[in-house]
């Protein structure tokens, strides 16, 4: 089976993070976004993984040569015009076989070889409160009867969460080359969505998988609460000299946490250093020092310095000093 994993996007809502590092390499639970996402498709032993890559696509390459011994491929998108055209670029040299689609920036909870078992074209959903910020899927006697890109009135509140699976890539492949050449565009891009749907008209039948969790890294908040819900599976319980540990934390052996109180739902990556410091769900990437802060609800990058300082007063009776 081959594995296409589009990341080209510029991560416009994670800035000023996605100005020096692209999205998939920003670090949640003390390890990038894309490592997360790579840990169930690497279980499933696929024959390639093709990254779509774009914005800061060598820094990409480089991580994952480095950390997985999967064979790669990273094809190359020059020009931001959507999902259905990242895809298409994907599979440009294909022209039959397995096809897992997992998109760049959500993290599942699935067993993906129950996933790819489930049908012979499937694609991941879930219930949501909003479904007109994603693509929607109108479901009928356990069939996707419709699909529909961020609808202004939805008719369903089934999510496309971003995984697909086509036990032969060919359909898909011609449905691409279809909708493309009619040049079709929903909200200003070439849709995958789109291109399903023309499946779907064509009479394919995708069986919807509900996943049980999915954690979405779009933004500042949800990359938040993703690294809660990440640092609490791995439930590391430190135990630090002078150090509170609040569980649950995520704290990289090679890093040195002194003096401080950490958690609950803080990561702190590789080679940081944090002393003198209160830090509550929070997330504190690579080889960045911390001292005499206290930090809440807070995103640190790599290589960053947050020094606070340290207040000698001399106050009398009846004086007030408020940070607020
Ligand atoms: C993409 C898909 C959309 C899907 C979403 C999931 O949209 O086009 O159908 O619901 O991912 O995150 P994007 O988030 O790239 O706008």
């Amino acid at each position: 089976m081959k594995v296409v994993i589009p990341v080209a996007g510029v991560g416009t809502r994670l800035r000023p993070h996605t100005y020096s590092m692209p999205k998939p390499l920003l670090h949640v639970a003390g390890r990038p976004i894309v490592a997360h996402l790579l840990d169930p498709v690497v279980k499933l032993n696929p024959e390639e993984v093709i990254f779509v890559t774009g914005f800061r696509g060598p820094q990409i390459e480089r991580y994952v040569r480095e950390n997985f011994t999967f064979k790669a491929k990273f094809v190359r998108q020059d020009e931001l015009l959507g999902l259905g055209y990242a895809l298409n670029l994907a599979i440009a040299n294909l022209d039959h076989g397995e096809l897992l689609v997992v998109l760049g920036d959500t993290i599942v909870d699935c067993d993906l070889s129950k996933f790819v078992a489930a049908g012979d074209y499937v694609l991941g959903v879930r219930k949501v409160e909003d479904p007109r910020r994603f693509g929607i899927a109108d479901i009928k006697d356990g069939r996707v009867t419709r699909l529909e890109e961020k609808p202004a009135e939805p008719t369903s509140d089934m999510a496309i969460i971003g995984l697909y699976y086509f036990r032969d890539l060919a359909q898909l492949k011609d449905a691409l080359d279809t909708h493309i050449r009619s040049g079709k565009k929903t909200r200003g891009e070439i849709q995958f969505t789109d291109a399903l749907q023309h499946m779907i008209q064509q009479g394919i039948s995708f069986v919807p998988y509900e996943v049980d969790g999915w954690y979405d890294c779009g933004k500042r908040e949800t990359l938040l609460s993703t690294n809660k819900h990440l640092v609490a599976t791995i439930d590391q319980r430190p135990e630090k000299p002078g150090v509170v540990v609040v569980p649950p934390v995520y704290i990289h052996p090679d890093s040195i946490v002194e003096s401080s109180v950490i958690g609950p739902n803080v990561s702190i990556s590789a080679g940081s250093e944090v002393r003198r410091s209160i830090i509550r769900n929070s997330i504190i990437g690579a080889n960045t020092t911390v001292e005499n802060m206290v930090l809440t609800d807070s995103l640190v990058g790599h290589d960053a310095n947050l020094l606070g300082t340290v207040q000698t007063v001399n106050v009398g009776d009846s004086s007030e000093i408020s940070g607020e």
